[in-house]
């Protein structure tokens, strides 16, 4: 049985692509993703399905061809980490599918600064809402994914009206790019900041 592929790509960068995802996406009749993941993969000539959004569609084109065509579906970072997984697993069903992970943004972020990432919080605020300020209290620290709305810039004035001035905020913005950035700052210098829409924050404790 042919089973559908999810497919973690890290950061962003080819380089930072484990071989098996290479292979798997070389052996695909067709790559399902964002533009910013099939573009990595232009060179291989394949079909795509390029998904903007709309999941229930993409569900749709994959049940009706995942018996007869070979199909992976990229996601970016790691497959365990806030991917489309648990949400395809569910409309796929579990057993027709193929688990490859990725490097994710945290391991790569983690990496970049020389610090080990265990007593850290793990959290995601792309496209969610979590009382992320009350999990400092129990941590090292928080890493966070971001979105639109709860921006760098956002996410330290939130700190800010909760009076945590003296508080270490790292700024990851296009890990892995050429255009990498990685900024280190209190919330009151990165609140008047604009950050990348490809940004993850992390905010040491200091107490
Ligand atoms: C849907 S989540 C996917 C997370 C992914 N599964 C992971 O393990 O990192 C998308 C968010 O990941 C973060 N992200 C992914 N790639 C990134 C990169 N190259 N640089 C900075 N942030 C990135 C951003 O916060 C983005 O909004």
């Amino acid at each position: 049985m042919n089973k559908v592929n999810v497919v973690g790509i890290g950061p962003g960068h080819k380089d930072y692509i484990l071989p098996m995802a290479y292979k798997i996406i070389e052996e695909s009749d067709v790559i399902i993703g964002g533009k910013r993941n099939l573009d990595i993969f232009e060179s291989y000539n394949k079909d795509v399905y390029l998904y903007n959004s709309n999941l229930s569609d993409m569900c749709d084109f994959i049940n009706t061809n995942k018996t007869r065509r070979k199909l992976t579906v990229i996601v970016s970072g790691d497959t365990g980490f806030y991917s489309l997984l648990d949400y395809l697993q569910v409309k796929i069903g579990k057993e027709y599918i193929n688990v490859v992970p990725g490097i994710s943004s945290y391991q790569y972020l983690f990496s970049k600064i020389g610090k080990s990432y265990k007593d850290y919080g793990l959290y995601s605020l792309h496209g969610r809402e979590i009382k992320w300020i009350e999990k400092l209290k129990d941590k090292k620290g928080v890493f966070l994914l971001t979105d639109k709305k709860n921006s760098p810039d956002n996410i330290a004035k939130q700190l800010i009206e909760k009076g945590l001035y003296d508080i270490k905020m790292i700024v990851g913005e296009n890990l892995s790019y050429d255009d990498e950035k990685i900024t280190i700052d209190i919330p009151e210098n990165i609140m008047i900041q604009q950050f990348s829409a490809l940004s993850v924050v992390v905010i040491e404790n200091n107490g």
